[in-house]
């Protein structure tokens, strides 16, 4: 990655929509993400393979990831469409569509600069109470489940995202979660395999100063600005703020959402992540580059706000609409 290049996640068809009220056709979600394939970006998360009775609004995944994967992009470049697999079971029926579609998931071998690969995101959380709530065990659990979900997912050439939530405040135990143990977290992810971890503040209770402390902590940890992502939901309006510490401290890997859309269904008043029109226009004006069109991104806020029948979080968006 050149310096002045930000790579942004979009996470909105998964981490947005898991938490809308309304039920979203799985017609509206494939919209929803082959429109924002055609804007630049070049990772998206399209859903997770979790029970329907834990996230309802995931239950059509694995009709989209047959979609995504017998379709061809509708871009100039390859997409990597990321699932969220909580377990080994969630895995499974990836690669089972996989192995059915027989389209791998790297492109390599594949002669055509549009592909489409397939990656997955794990998590972990940075605390006892969150880990119970959001995957029904402790953290060494979870870690002990995560390691053989990797292990499958690299002899099947799956790129891995970890996820370390609540790593700058926590719905149970509060904001002050260690910085410590969220690098101690993060390190064993990528131990594991993990390609990169993206380091969540899932309540949005994170500031500057401490952002900066957890950034510090994980580079005495030993962990490579390369290998992090930020992950900020914006319940306080401190994202962008957030952002602009981790664009100094070197990180170069941001996850934000379509028009603000979600929040999380384990942490009650938790609002979206911050907008992807927002951290665009953000890193546009620092004279840094994403790549992905904040015309195009901020019509996708607007239509896919007015089909959810909410409000478009996106300031930036909405003021390009109206320009
Ligand atoms: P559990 O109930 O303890 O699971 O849930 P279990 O292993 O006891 O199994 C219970 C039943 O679920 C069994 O079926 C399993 O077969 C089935 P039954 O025998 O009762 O018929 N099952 C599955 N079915 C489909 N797909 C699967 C699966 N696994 C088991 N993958 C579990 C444990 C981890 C499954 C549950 O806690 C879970 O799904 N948690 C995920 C919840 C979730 O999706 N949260 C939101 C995403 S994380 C997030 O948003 C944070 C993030 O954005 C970063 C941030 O901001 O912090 C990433
Ligand atoms: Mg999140």
């Amino acid at each position: 990655l050149a310096s002045d290049h930000v790579r942004i996640v979009e996470v909105g068809p998964r981490d947005g929509l898991q938490n809308e009220k309304k039920s979203i056709s799985k017609e509206t979600k494939l919209e929803l993400i082959k429109k924002l394939a055609g804007t630049g970006v070049t990772t998206i998360e399209a859903g997770s393979f979790v029970p329907a009775k834990w996230v309802p609004q995931m239950a059509s995944t694995s009709e989209i990831c047959e979609q995504l994967l017998t379709t061809p992009p509708p871009s100039q470049h390859t997409i990597a469409y990321n699932y969220l697999v909580p377990n080994i079971k969630g895995l499974e029926s990836l690669v089972k569509i996989m192995d059915a579609t027989g389209v791998p998931a790297d492109a390599t071998g594949i002669d055509s600069k549009a592909a489409t690969t397939t990656e997955v995101s794990l998590f972990a959380a940075a605390t006892e109470a969150f880990s119970k709530a959001n995957t029904n065990c402790t953290i060494a659990e979870s870690l002990e489940r995560i390691k053989p979900t990797v292990a499958l997912a690299k002899t099947k050439n799956i790129r891995v995202r970890g996820y370390v939530s609540v790593a700058l405040g926590c719905p149970y135990e509060g904001p002050d979660v260690s910085p410590a143990k969220v690098a101690d977290i993060t390190a064993t992810l990528l131990e594991m395999g993990a390609d990169e971890v993206s380091v969540a503040d899932t309540t949005g209770m994170g500031t500057a100063p401490r952002t900066m402390e957890l950034l510090q902590a994980l580079k005495a940890a030993g962990i490579a600005n390369t290998d992090l992502a930020l992950h900020f939901h914006d319940t306080y309006g401190q994202a962008l703020v957030n952002t602009l510490v981790g664009l100094e401290h070197g990180i170069r890997i941001f996850d934000s959402s379509v028009g603000g859309l979600g929040g999380c269904p384990y942490s009650k008043g938790a609002t979206g992540n911050v907008s992807t029109e927002d951290l665009i226009h953000t890193v546009h004006s620092l004279g840094m580059h994403t790549g992905v069109s904040l015309e195009k991104m901020s019509r996708i806020g607007s239509w896919i706000s007015e089909e959810l029948g909410r409000v478009n979080d996106s300031r930036a968006g909405k003021a390009t609409l109206s320009r």
